[in-house]
């Protein structure tokens, strides 16, 4: 891959931070462009050429995704504006109707706010209840673990695919297959999976699987809900309006279409999908499998200089994701990251939004580097340069 396609490569940050969102290459910037300066006009709405033209590009971005994590149909792949929405659509959507008081949802405490707060809302509102899988000792889910918990009442399971802190892969396939066994559901988030490692939706078998444009060099404000055909088609939509009615007369004689349009009222983030389909056009390109890989030699790579370093803790040494936590014994976590942001490296520091994670490794916050595909072993050189001299960063934190 060809470094230069990133535009944000010139501003001169090494940037670790991909966790929270990537940066965008030149493509999905100019396909985003061209949208707005070649043929802006609504989708599914207009009988003139620029409209059949946004037609087009909208849903073959949607046959993109498609593609991408294998589902079986186009009508599987709805448009939404992220990981959060996905999950709450789900929810609210689903889930609320399906769930009885008593009911059993299974978390876990490292999982993502947008991955608790929607079910603890169902708790509070419809009396489920919300139990949190052990972890093993190197905060790992597995399946043992997760039979231990599971009784008649559990009706959900709903787990990262791979977790934004920790970085743990989990068994998600293996898990399906128990949980299917024992007509449980299963909701995967794949916020911080999808834009890492091949994605195939059949061969998992979870029943919902949400994830976000701009962790995968896409834009904001768009991503996926994918549902197996049959739960979307009996999911409420949260909104109803223009665009997914077929036709409305009165009160008792709404019509609406058929998936996926049905779940997409009003006018969509039609730039935002543009852009996506481009993003998986670009990671295609490299084949995500060269991504996984890439990642991984990386990780390994600043893994074994930071064990040398005797004041760095790191959290998760085990991990198999390009996601590396740690702390500087004594020093605050936010201070590393603002003494690093120095020397223009871009890191997280804090909870990273997995707030009862804390539960877990006894530590509320960490520094995080969370690799992608442009990142370079020279990158990760300069961050351990600056992190092995403990003087240097209690003289300069501040
Ligand atoms: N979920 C994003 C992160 O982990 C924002 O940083």
């Amino acid at each position: 891959m060809n470094r230069e396609e990133f535009p944000m490569l010139k501003t001169g940050n090494i940037y670790l931070d991909n966790g929270a969102t990537t940066w965008k290459p030149q493509s999905v910037i100019d396909k985003i462009t061209e949208y707005y300066t070649k043929y802006t006009a609504n989708a599914h709405r207009g009988d003139y050429d620029i409209s059949l033209k946004v037609d087009n590009e909208y849903e073959n971005a949607r046959d993109l995704v498609k593609e991408f994590i294998n589902a079986r149909t186009r009508k599987e792949i709805i448009f939404t504006s992220g990981t959060t929405d996905s999950l709450n659509i789900i929810a609210e959507g689903f889930f609320k109707s399906n769930l009885e008081p008593g009911d059993e949802i299974i978390i876990t405490e490292s999982e993502h706010a947008s991955n608790v707060l929607p079910w603890f809302r169902l708790a509070k509102t419809n009396g489920v209840i919300i139990k949190f899988c052990p972890l093993d000792e190197n905060h790992y889910v597995t399946l043992n673990n997760l039979k231990k918990i599971i009784t008649n009442r559990t009706k959900l399971i709903s787990l990262a695919m791979i977790t934004n802190v920790i970085g743990d892969l989990r068994p998600i396939k293996e898990i399906c297959q128990f949980a299917h066994e024992n007509n449980i559901f299963v909701v995967v988030d794949g916020a911080q999976s999808v834009p890492h490692i091949k994605t195939d939706v059949q061969d998992l078998d979870c029943d919902f699987l949400a994830f976000s444009a701009h962790k995968m060099c896409g834009p904001t404000g768009i991503g996926v809900l994918y549902g197996k055909y049959e739960l979307l088609d009996s999911l409420e939509p949260r909104n109803l309006g223009g665009g997914m009615n077929e036709s409305f007369d009165t009160i008792d004689e709404v019509y609406l279409k058929p998936l996926p349009t049905r779940l997409e009222a009003g006018t969509p983030n039609i730039a935002g999908a543009i852009g996506l389909g481009a993003a998986i056009e670009f990671l295609n390109c490299i084949g995500m499998d060269n991504i996984t890989n890439h990642e991984r030699s990386l990780r390994k790579y600043l893994i074994n200089k930071l064990k040398k370093i005797p004041h760095i803790s790191i959290i998760n040494e085990e991990s198999d994701s390009g996601v590396v936590a740690f702390n500087v014994d004594g020093i605050f976590a936010q201070d590393v990251a603002v003494y690093l942001n120095k020397y223009h490296i871009c890191v997280r520091a804090g909870n990273h939004c997995a707030k009862i994670l804390k539960n877990e490794v006894g530590v509320k916050n960490t520094v995080r580097l969370s690799i992608y595909i442009y990142n370079t072993n020279e990158e990760l050189d300069k961050v351990v340069e600056l992190l092995k001299d403990k003087d240097k960063i209690l003289r300069e934190m501040l």
